[in-house]
């Protein structure tokens, strides 16, 4: 699968640890950087990962900061991005299955690097279930973004 990985300091040795798995692993990962543990921004690395998610170049999106919350809140400022912050893989699995998430947010600070992997695992496995309820509620979601957009 084709997956955008991005962090900010605070996130950066788990996203190396996850890049590194995950590329050897077999999948297709563009990092976005932070590309040291300088301090940095982390709405940067949401706006970039969020961006190419967003334009369909790639399937999915990682991003770590140093609790997962707020990289997912900026990430989700970007219209079309849907960014579920998880500390465990059952949820990880129904932001999946549920909402269809495109990016998982996990925090370097709280999560274990083990665990950290097992949600990842999960998020990209777990198909979308297309359930006709999960359908309406996503689509109300792309409503309220349109209607903050006009
Ligand atoms: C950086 O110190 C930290 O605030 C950031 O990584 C993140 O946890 C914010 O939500």
């Amino acid at each position: 699968m084709k997956i955008a990985i991005g962090s900010d300091h605070a996130g950066y040795h788990l996203k190396n640890r996850l890049r590194d798995l995950l590329r050897a692993e077999g999948h297709q990962v563009v990092d976005l950087g932070a590309d040291s543990p300088e301090a940095s921004d982390y709405p940067d690395y949401a706006a970039l990962v969020g961006r190419v998610v967003a334009a369909g170049e790639v399937e999915r999106g990682v991003l770590v900061c140093g609790t997962g919350a707020g990289i997912c809140m900026a990430a989700n400022k970007i219209p079309g991005v849907r960014a579920a912050a998880v500390s465990e893989p059952v949820t990880a699995r129904l932001s999946r299955s549920h909402n269809d998430a495109n990016i998982v947010c996990i925090g370097e600070r709280i999560v274990g690097p083990e665990l950290a992997i097992e949600i990842v695992r999960a998020f990209l496995e777990t198909p979308f279930s297309n359930g006709e309820r999960h359908i309406r509620r996503i689509n109300k979601i792309t409503e309220l973004e349109n209607h903050q957009m006009g």
